[in-house]
């Protein structure tokens, strides 16, 4: 967002000129007929963004897990179980190994979450006021289980017609079907309803289909478009950041309300801060805790109001 953009005109207009701004007008044409749209490298990652963020995630796999990955192989982490084998119930981790809260981990996820071509289409989706939910890392080798096709949308079916959340991608190796890349079904996000049983295996379902993306793209969904992702044949690592941002009024994945170190949010632009959910206020454990949290949250929505020049920003178009 540009300050010039910032004076003036409605969020209708800001974010039309944004999506100009950055050439975007085609990918979201796509987000509103398909549900899903790839982003390529040189639009999302200039400057070789990707190549860094994939050394970046896999020094957080060495630190973690105590061994290098075999990116070329896949030998660390062919069938892998993961952290959350009991929940699955499937052979091997049908997404690999899922590293958490990335954000801390280094610098350069900041600068990731604050790709402008990423907030363009994160804002058209989910409005302004969007917040960060979760950014994790995907690191799967070759296994069998494939993961079954869902909406990202946090809350029963029916589900509203609107983004409540959306995923925005960054894919760090090449993606096709054999390489175990996301299944999409195309159109789904109309339907505003969650898969049933019968229609989650997106290797059963004719209507899933394979993402194909070089690394360096983004591959952004509507919250409500079905997917999962097809198991991986080929052997070397599949790696991908799921930056996952929602409504501030939804309930995010991570915990960041008051958890975010100062100098952390001082380094960054305004936005930073309301991303990482600075602006929120809910969760208090007692009067004096409420108080103190509308104060920090209060300050947030006045720079936001600054940042974007809309004056609605803290009061009703919070919830866009
Ligand atoms: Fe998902």
């Amino acid at each position: 967002m540009s300050n010039s953009q910032n004076q003036q005109g409605s969020s209708l207009e800001q974010i039309w000129n944004e999506i100009r701004e950055h050439n975007l007008e085609s990918f979201v044409a796509e987000l509103d007929s398909k549900g899903f749209t790839v982003v390529p490298p040189e639009l999302a990652c200039p400057d070789d963004l990707a190549g860094r963020l994939l050394k970046a995630c896999l020094d957080v796999a060495e630190r973690r897990n105590g061994e290098r990955p075999d990116l070329e192989l896949g030998t660390t982490h062919a069938g892998f179980k993961g952290h959350y084998d009991g929940l699955t119930g499937t052979v091997d981790s049908p997404f690999g190994d899922l590293m958490q809260s990335l954000i801390f981990e280094d610098q350069l996820f900041e600068k990731a979450l604050m790709n402008p071509v990423l907030l363009t289409l994160a804002s058209y989706l989910c409005g302004y006021s969007v917040v960060l939910s979760s950014m994790g890392c995907f690191m799967k080798g070759p296994n069998v289980s494939s993961f079954a096709l869902h909406t990202d949308t946090p809350m029963p079916s029916p589900l509203p017609p609107h983004s409540m959340v959306c995923n925005l991608t960054y894919v760090l190796t090449d993606m096709n079907k054999e390489n175990g890349a996301t299944a999409f079904v195309p159109g789904s996000h109309k339907w505003c309803r969650d898969p049933e049983p019968y229609e989650s295996n997106p290797d059963d379902n004719p209507k899933a289909v394979a993402v194909e993306a070089k690394a360096g793209s983004l591959v952004v969904w509507h919250g409500n478009t079905w997917h999962g992702a097809f198991n991986r044949t080929a052997p070397g690592l599949r790696v991908s950041i799921p930056v996952y941002l929602a409504r501030a009024y939804v309930r995010s994945q991570e915990g960041l309300i008051g958890n975010v170190p100062q100098e952390m949010l001082d380094r960054n632009e305004p936005r930073f801060g309301w991303l990482l959910q600075q602006g929120l206020s809910y969760g208090y454990r007692s009067q004096d805790d409420a108080i103190a949290r509308l104060g920090r949250a209060g300050d947030y929505v006045k720079a936001m109001v600054e940042y974007t020049g809309q004056q609605t920003f803290g009061s009703k178009a919070l919830y866009d």
